[in-house]
C-alpha cells in the first residue's frame, strides 16, 4: 500500500532513533554519536553507532545499518509495513487507513483523546469558581504564578463522584472508554464506575510529542495518600517517561536537573531552571536515565536531603553512569528539597547551590565516610581502604591527587601513604581500562572495512556527497553512471538516489522502504564512515571520488574485453575516455 508522505513525517519527527534505539540497547552519548553493543552480532565492545544527526545507525562489527524503520524491522523481524504500525503505535500516531479497521490500533489515540479532555477540564475548573480551592492551593501556599499554572495546564478536580464522568459522557465517551484511560475507576462491586481524581490539584503529563499521557493529583491537605498517580496505561509507562521533559529538552544546553517532586520541578521553571525534570512517582529507572543521557552530558541531582532522599541519589549516580551521563549532586542544607530551598532562599542563592552542586566523587567519598567511624584505628584503616578503590576508579588524575590529599588530612595518615595506595589501585583500574581501549581501537580499525577495493571507497564516497548534497545531483548524474559502480548494492542505492532526489527530500526513512536490507546497510555504512570522518564530503573529494571511480570502471571494461596487445589497449582505453567525455558534455 502506499505510505502517505505526511504520515512517515511524522513518524519521522516522533520516532528519534536514539529514543527507540535505547529501549533496545544501552547507549552512550558523546556529540553527535551514540555508541552501544551491537544487538544483531554478539560483541564485548561497542561497536554499534547512532548518528543522531542523520537519524541513522551502523555496526561496524557486522555491517548492519539503517534508519529507525530498517531498525525495528530487524530486531523485532517484522516487515516494512509492519514495522511503520509498530512505531505509529509506539508514537501514538494512527496508521492510515486501517486505523478505522483494527480496535487494538485506535485506542492509544482515544486514550490520548480522552486524556486531553480531562485536562482541559480539570484545568477550566480550576480558572472558573468551582476551582476556588485548588486555586488558594496551588496560587496560594504553593505560591505559582497564573503564568506557571497556564505553562503546566495544572488543574482541579472537584469533590464528588461523578464530574469529569459526566462531562466526559456528555462529549460521547463511555464508561468503557474512559476506564482505558483510568481517568475513571471501576468500584470495587465491579458495577459502578467514578472519577479517578476526586478534590485534588491535578498535573497533567505531558510526554515529548505533547500527548497528555496520565496525571499526578495531590491532596490540599495533608490527607493520605498525598500524590494519586494514573496507573500504567497503553499509553503511560511511568518507567520511560519523565515529567517536564517536554519542556526541559529544549533547556538542557548540556544539564538536566532531577528532582523528585512535581513541584519540585514547577517551582525550579517559575525560578528560571527550565531544565528540571522528575520521575512519575517511582524510582528512577535504568530507561529513563538512558533517556536522560540522550538529552544530557550531565545531571545535576537535586533530591530531598532527607535519608530516603540520599538513597535515592546513590542509586541515581549510579544508573546514570552507567548510561554514561556525568553527575553533581546538590548538597542543600536549611530546606528539604527544590521548591521549599527557592521559597526560602530564593532563585540567586539556588542558582549558586546548582553551580557549587560537587561532583560524585565528593558525594561518593561522603557516603563512604558516613559507614566508618573515624574516631578509632581500624574505623580509620576501612576508610581509606575503600575510599582509595574508590577514587582508584575517578578518571581524572587531578581529582584524585586533590581528594587524596583530603583523605590524608582527613584521617591524619601520611599523604605519601594514601597517593600510594590510591595510585596502585589506580594502576590496576587503568591496566583494566587499557586492555579495553584496545579491543575498542581494534573495533574501530575493522570499520574501516578490510579487503575494501579502490573502486567501493570511491563508490561509497560518490553516495556520500550525493546524499549529503541534494545540490550537487545535476553534476554527479552527468559524470557518474550506475554502471561504473562496482557492487550491485551500490549500484541501486546510487539510482534510487538519483530518481527520489527528482521529488524532494530523501533520507534514510524515506528509503527504508525501497532499498533492500543489504542496500539499507551499504548506505548507512557510508553514512557512518563519512560522520567518522573516514570518506570525506568537499567538491575536491567528490572530483577524486569520480575520478577513481571512472578509472576502475574503465579497468573493469578493458578486463572484460579480455587479452588485448599493448595497441589494442591504447587504442580501447582512448574510446572509453571519450565517450566519457561526450557522455559529460551532454548531460548537466
Ligand atoms: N509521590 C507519589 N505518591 C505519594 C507521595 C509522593 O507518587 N504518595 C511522588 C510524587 O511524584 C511526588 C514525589 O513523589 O511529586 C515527591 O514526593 P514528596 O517528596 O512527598 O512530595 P513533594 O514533591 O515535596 O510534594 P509537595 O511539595 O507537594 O509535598
Ligand atoms: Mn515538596
Amino acid at each position: 500500500m502506499a505510505i502517505p508522505q505526511s504520515f512517515l513525517d511524522e513518524l519521522k519527527m516522533s520516532c528519534d532513533i536514539g529514543q527507540v534505539v535505547s529501549s533496545y540497547v544501552q547507549l552512550r552519548r558523546s556529540g553527535r554519536t551514540s555508541k552501544g553493543l551491537c544487538p544483531f552480532h554478539s560483541e564485548k565492545t561497542p561497536s554499534f553507532h547512532v548518528y543522531h544527526e542523520s537519524q541513522s545507525f551502523y555496526c561496524f562489527g557486522c555491517g548492519a545499518g539503517g534508519d529507525v524503520i530498517s531498525f525495528i524491522m530487524r530486531i523485532e523481524n517484522l516487515g516494512y509495513i509492519e514495522a511503520l504500525k509498530f512505531l505509529a503505535e509506539r508514537a501514538g500516531i494512527p496508521f492510515p487507513e486501517e486505523e478505522r479497521d483494527d480496535p487494538g490500533l485506535r485506542v492509544k489515540p482515544l486514550i490520548y483523546e480522552i486524556n486531553r479532555a480531562a485536562a482541559h477540564y480539570f484545568h477550566n475548573i480550576l480558572k472558573s469558581p468551582a476551582g476556588e480551592a485548588g486555586r488558594r492551593y496551588l496560587m496560594g501556599d504553593r505560591q505559582l504564578s497564573a503564568a506557571t499554572v497556564t505553562k503546566y495546564g495544572l488543574g482541579f478536580a472537584p469533590q464528588g463522584w461523578d464530574n469529569l464522568r459526566s462531562y466526559l459522557r456528555g462529549k460521547g465517551y463511555t464508561d468503557e472508554q474512559m476506564l482505558l484511560a483510568s481517568v475513571v475507576t471501576r468500584g470495587r462491586d465491579g458495577k459502578s464506575v467514578y472519577d479517578t481524581f476526586r478534590n485534588r490539584v491535578v498535573f497533567p503529563i505531558i510526554d515529548l510529542r505533547k500527548n497528555v499521557i496520565g496525571f499526578g493529583g495531590r491532596v490540599m491537605d495533608d490527607s493520605k495518600p498525598k500524590y494519586l498517580n494514573s496507573p500504567d496505561t497503553p499509553v503511560f509507562k511511568k518507567s520511560r517517561n519523565l515529567f517536564s521533559l517536554n519542556f526541559a529538552k529544549n533547556k538542557a544546553d548540556g544539564t538536566l536537573i532531577l528532582a523528585e517532586g512535581y513541584m519540585d520541578v514547577i517551582a525550579m521553571n517559575q525560578a528560571g531552571f527550565e531544565n528540571a525534570v522528575a520521575t512519575l512517582g517511582t524510582a528512577l529507572t535504568p530507561e529513563q536515565a538512558r533517556l536522560m543521557g540522550t538529552y544530557c552530558k550531565e545531571v545535576v541531582i537535586a533530591y530531598d536531603s532527607d535519608g530516603p532522599g540520599r538513597t535515592a541519589t546513590n542509586r541515581a549516580v549510579g544508573l546514570l553512569d552507567e548510561a554514561g551521563v556525568k553527575t553533581r549532586v546538590l548538597d542543600m542544607k536549611g530546606a528539604k528539597d527544590p521548591d521549599e530551598f527557592i521559597k526560602k532562599f530564593g532563585r540567586d542563592r539556588f542558582r549558586l547551590l546548582i553551580d557549587g552542586a560537587r561532583g560524585a566523587t565528593e558525594y561518593g567519598l561522603k557516603a563512604i565516610r558516613e559507614k566508618y567511624d573515624l574516631g578509632d584505628a581500624a574505623g580509620k584503616a576501612g576508610y581509606l581502604q575503600e575510599a582509595a578503590d574508590y577514587l582508584a576508579g575517578v578518571p581524572s588524575a587531578v581529582e584524585r591527587e586533590i581528594y587524596a590529599g583530603k583523605l590524608a588530612e582527613e584521617t591524619g595518615v601520611l599523604p605519601e601513604v594514601v597517593r600510594e595506595s590510591v595510585g596502585r589501585a589506580a594502576r590496576r583500574a587503568a591496566r583494566r581500562m587499557e586492555k579495553k581501549t584496545a579491543a575498542d581501537l581494534e573495533a574501530g580499525r575493522l570499520g574501516r572495512m578490510p579487503g575494501a577495493r579502490p573502486g567501493d571507497i570511491a563508490g561509497d564516497g560518490v553516495i556520500g556527497c550525493l546524499y549529503h548534497h541534494p545540490d550537487w545531483r545535476a553534476k554527479i548524474a552527468a559524470e557518474v553512471s550506475p554502471a561504473d559502480f562496482q557492487s550491485p548494492d551500490q549500484r541501486a542505492v546510487y539510482e534510487t538516489l538519483l530518481e527520489r532526489q527528482k521529488t524532494g527530500e530523501c533520507t534514510v526513512t524515506e528509503l527504508a522502504g525501497v532499498l533492500s536490507q543489504e542496500q539499507m546497510n551499504r548506505l548507512s555504512g557510508i553514512l557512518a564512515r563519512v560522520s567518522e570522518g573516514y570518506y570525506s564530503i568537499s567538491p575536491e573529494a567528490l572530483a577524486d571520488y569520480i575520478r577513481r571511480l571512472g578509472a576502475e570502471a574503465q579497468k573493469k571494461e578493458i578486463a572484460a574485453a579480455g587479452e588485448l596487445d599493448a595497441g589494442q589497449y591504447q587504442a580501447l582505453a582512448e574510446k572509453i575516455r571519450r565517450e566519457k567525455q561526450g557522455k559529460r558534455r551532454q548531460g548537466g
